[in-house]
């Protein structure tokens, strides 16, 4: 799978809502029902990160839940694209990109949202095939104002930006012409997914879900 066929898919994941989960899960028996819960509230696209051990089995949880497009986060070598692809992952993001990562989300069909902060980084992607990227850490590397003026020079780029962003300062993202949707672990509190309070978290869902964007 090409980097450009890749993208069109991602464009296709990323529309789907405002907002994508970053979701790291410490417990596998949170996997399901948080999966539930963020669905349930309009978030059918989730992004686990490889952070814990029990991320690769989170994910083949979560694929199975219906109405789901789950993806694997915090890609870092070939193996990781290998173990995400294996453990049923329909989508890949990553934090920076490197030719072997981009290489192994070829060979492997893996559709990739691979993470670029700068205008070089992202001038390199594009010039690979990637016109959808994430935009990492989003707030930390210059938050929407950055994005705003990037799109200026390379509107042919779209982004979801991650990192830092919440409810409040989301609709600042949203409203700009080069993003799809953002990214962020504020959906997924983990004092509620310790409790189990799943209500709570389809709430929460619920609001970022109703968030609008312009693009
Ligand atoms: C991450 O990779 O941790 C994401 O960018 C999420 O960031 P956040 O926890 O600040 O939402």
């Amino acid at each position: 799978m090409t980097p450009a066929e890749q993208s069109l898919k991602a464009a296709e994941i990323c529309r789907l809502a405002p907002v994508v989960p970053v979701l790291v899960i410490d417990d596998l028996a949170h996997a399901r029902p948080l999966a539930e819960a963020l669905i349930a509230g309009g978030l059918p696209a989730l992004e686990v990160t490889l952070r814990t051990p029990c991320a690769l089995d989170a994910i083949r949880a979560m694929a199975e839940v219906p109405g789901g497009v789950v993806g694997a986060g915090t890609l870092l070598t070939p193996a990781d694209v290998k173990a995400a692809k294996a453990a049923g992952a329909t989508f890949g993001v990553s934090p920076g990109a490197t030719d072997r990562l981009i290489a192994a989300c070829q060979d492997e069909g893996l559709p990739l949202l691979p993470g670029a902060a700068t205008a070089s980084e992202i001038m390199a992607l594009l010039e690979v095939g990637y016109s959808v990227q994430k935009f990492f850490p989003a707030e930390q590397a210059g938050g929407a104002a950055y994005l705003k003026a990037i799109g200026a020079p390379i509107p042919q780029v779209s982004f979801c930006p991650t990192g830092g962003i919440s409810l409040k300062i989301a609709p600042d993202y949203l409203g700009l012409k080069n993003i799809l949707c953002v990214g962020g672990s504020w959906v997924a509190p983990k004092e509620a997914m310790a409790q189990g309070d799943w209500a709570a978290i389809t709430m929460l869902a619920r609001e970022a879900s109703a968030l609008p964007r312009s693009s």
